[in-house]
């Protein structure tokens, strides 16, 4: 029951409606309308290959007119239009007569009417199976080493595709060769397949795979015809002889034969391996011979190979030969002896057969007998071995390395300088014994302790280096493989000279020195070798004013009663034989000040304050003479000038005898100017 208002907007919703369709009518334009459209698949979605298949398309159209109006009905597969038709019914239909693969796939369709259209959903076609690919050869017959060509295709179906063709070999059943070929462009493919030795009669089978969307679809597998096949030759065989039991010293002949058919391709090659070394070849016949005199060193497995290019037939074979007699054993009395000793050698087979001896030393025989004794010089080092032999068969034994030591002769060691070196330089030591079997072992020994050790192959000198400090003393232990005991040189002292290195000038007591006294420069050094030459210089003088060779660490130069003259800057240099000519160490620069006694300064200022006083004394005396004589002017000033001169004198003259002190006279003199 609907409320009586829905029921009411329904009533009016026809009342619209049919006004719409009214007015439309009346524009005399029939309306049209898809309902539906779907898509039927016949017999179904998933086809056997090569059934019929039919795809209907049914649309549902609504229209006011009487008649169904003319529309396009469009086929499409995978998204491609592949058929179209116009059409006025309400079916159309596509037919595909024995579906492939190739047909699978997805399809739809789709109705266009005036402007409107609409399309079914999507349908997934399968087509299940590929029909069977037919197999064709090029020849019934082949022989070993030559092709055979295989034709595989699938006509119904269409490119990529691809092909598997596998070999049998008709008694055995089990595939002999699988090969598998794509054809990106057409529905067949030739293969070449070559006839191996060990096909007799064989056959081919195609199968055909043709991948669509996400299904692999494979056809059944198709069989060719069968091949019959040709030997070009034969297994290789081997004929040994002498037949039967081989012993060391018979002739052995190993031979390996084949047969080779006359429609060969290509003459093979005929190949006696022993453990990978070819022993013999043929290529221009049908054998191969290997021949020897028999030794148990022949034992083992053979190989005779057979090859064409394409073909290689083997066959192997096991050879035994006895042993006549064993390896002989040769013995040392020792391996390693001193010259002059007693060296026995004996080679023996065991069972002790009645064989031939020969005991050599590299390639030189030294003895036709069982035994060999010799007293040893340093020639005899060397490889040994024995040769025994019984009839033809000869064996070689073990070698034996006899080392033979010559005595050392007495070491020497010495240097490559003369016998000092500078405190800091390098120091070659060389030791060295001119005889005596290498390798010769030397070590250098500084104050009983080895330095260093050195191993010679050869008479050379073993030369160590060193740098020592102080004085030192060298001495080598020499050894080499004799069995005395080892040589040891003599002792070899080394004087190591220290340059002079801190030099200093200073002064005794002070650096401010008293005139009339004693300067005394000390010039010292630290730790350097003797002799040390000393110089001492004033600055600004090229040459020394003191020279002095000294084996001390300073040295003293004095300059007795020194006066100003002797004030000034000092330095002093120092040197020996360690120090480079052109760089003479120096010292550092002492100033030297001289000055004057404060007895000798008193005496200095009383003599001056005693003449400042008699001078002052004089001026006294002067002033007051001076002022006597003024007094007696008047008269005298009326006397006329020259007399007055004369008669003043002659009355000076006078004055001055009766005066008691008397040197005053001269002061006199000098006041009356
Ligand atoms: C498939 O269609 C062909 C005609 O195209 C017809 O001759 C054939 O009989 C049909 N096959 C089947 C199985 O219906
Ligand atoms: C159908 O195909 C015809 C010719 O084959 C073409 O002219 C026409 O345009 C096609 N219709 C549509 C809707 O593609
Ligand atoms: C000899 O050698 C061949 C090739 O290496 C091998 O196939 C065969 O088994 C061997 N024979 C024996 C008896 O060892
Ligand atoms: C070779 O022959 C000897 C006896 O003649 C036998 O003892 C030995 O085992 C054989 N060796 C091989 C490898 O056949
Ligand atoms: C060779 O030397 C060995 C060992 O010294 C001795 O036993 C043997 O009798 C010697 N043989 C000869 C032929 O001198
Ligand atoms: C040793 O050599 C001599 C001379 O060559 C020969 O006559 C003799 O047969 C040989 N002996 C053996 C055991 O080979
Ligand atoms: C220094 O000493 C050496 C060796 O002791 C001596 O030969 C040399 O005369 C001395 N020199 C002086 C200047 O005393």
């Amino acid at each position: 029951m609907q409320p009586e208002w829905v029921q009411g907007s329904t009533m009016w919703l026809r009342v619209l409606l049919t006004l719409l369709l009214c007015s439309s009518l009346e524009g005399q334009e029939n309306s049209f309308t898809i309902n539906s459209i779907h898509m039927e698949i016949l017999p179904a979605q998933t086809v056997q290959n090569g059934e019929n298949l039919t795809l209907t398309c049914i649309v549902d159209i609504s229209t006011t007119s009487h008649t169904m109006p003319q529309h396009w009905i469009l086929f499409y597969k995978d998204d491609v239009l592949f058929h179209n038709v116009s059409s006025m019914k309400s079916a159309e239909s596509h037919f595909i007569p024995q579906a492939r693969v190739y047909n699978a796939g997805i399809y739809k369709c789709t109705v266009i009417l005036n402007n409107k259209e609409k399309t079914t959903t999507e349908y997934e076609v399968f087509v299940k199976g590929v029909s069977r690919p037919t197999v064709t050869l090029n020849k019934k017959e082949a022989i070993e080493g030559g092709d055979v060509t295989v034709h595989c295709s699938v006509p119904e179906e269409k490119a990529p595709i691809l092909f598997t063709i596998e070999k049998f070999e008709l008694d055995i059943k089990a595939v002999r060769q699988k090969r598998e070929k794509t054809s990106q462009n057409k529905n067949f493919v030739m293969l070449e397949f070559t006839v191996e030795e060990q096909d007799r009669v064989i056959f081919f089978q195609c199968q055909a795979t043709i991948i669509s969307g996400k299904n692999v679809e494979t056809s059944e597998h198709a069989r060719s015809e069968l091949v019959t096949v040709r030997e070009s030759f034969s297994i290789p065989k081997f004929h040994i002889s002498p037949k039967g039991m081989i012993t060391e010293g018979d002739q052995l002949h190993i031979q390996c034969t084949i047969q080779v058919t006359h429609m060969a391709p290509a003459f093979p090659e005929i190949i006696i391996q022993k453990d990978k070394v070819i022993v013999a070849h043929n290529r221009h016949s049908n054998e191969a011979t290997y021949s020897v005199m028999a030794m148990v060193e022949h034992n083992g497995n053979y190989t005779c190979k057979v090859e064409t290019s394409r073909i290689s037939k083997v066959s192997s074979i096991m050879v035994n030969i006895t042993e006549l007699f064993s390896k002989p054993k040769l013995e040392s009395s020792a391996i390693r002896l001193d010259q002059g000793e007693s060296l026995d050698l004996w080679c023996n087979v065991p069972g002790a057969p009645p064989a031939n001896f020969t005991i050599q030393k590299e390639d030189t025989i030294l003895s036709q007998a069982q035994n060999f004794t010799k007293k040893v010089s340093a020639w005899d080092s060397g490889t040994y071995t024995c040769i025994a032999g019984i009839g033809k068969v000869v064996k070689k034994s073990n070698t034996v390395q006899i080392t033979v030591c010559e005595k050392l002769s007495k070491p020497k060691i010495f240097y490559d300088t003369k016998s000092e070196v500078i405190k800091g330089h390098t120091v070659k030591v060389s030791c060295q014994t001119t005889n005596g079997t290498p390798p010769i072992s030397y070590h250098l020994l500084k104050a009983n302790n080895i330095l260093d050790s050195r191993n010679m192959d050869s008479h050379e000198p073993a030369v160590f280096r060193d740098n020592p400090t102080e004085d030192a003393e060298y001495q080598c232990i020499v050894d080499n493989c004799h069995s005395h005991t080892e040589m040891i040189t003599e002792l070899l002292p080394l004087k190591v000279v220290a340059p002079v290195e801190e030099i200093k000038l200073s002064i005794l007591l002070n650096e401010m020195v008293e005139s009339g006294e004693d300067i005394v420069l000390l010039c010292s050094v630290k730790k350097a070798s003797f002799p040390i030459t000393y110089k001492f210089y004033r600055e600004k003088e090229v040459k020394p004013f003191h020279q002095v060779i000294l084996n001390e660490t300073n040295a003293v130069w004095l300059k007795p009663q020194a006066s100003k003259k002797h004030e000034g800057q000092y330095y002093c240099t120092a040197s020996n034989r360690a120090n480079p000519t052109k760089n003479v160490p120096q010292s550092n620069i002492l100033t030297v000040r001289v000055f004057l006694a404060p007895w000798k300064k008193g005496l200095i200022a009383l003599v001056v304050i005693g003449v400042i006083i008699a001078i002052l004394v004089l001026g006294a005396r002067c002033y007051f003479l001076k002022k006597a004589k003024a007094k007696q002017m008047p008269v005298e000033m009326s006397r006329p000038a020259v007399p007055l001169l004369t008669s003043s004198n002659e009355k000076v003259l006078s004055d001055a005898s009766t005066e008691a002190n008397r040197p005053y006279g001269t002061a006199m003199v000098f006041c009356s100017y």
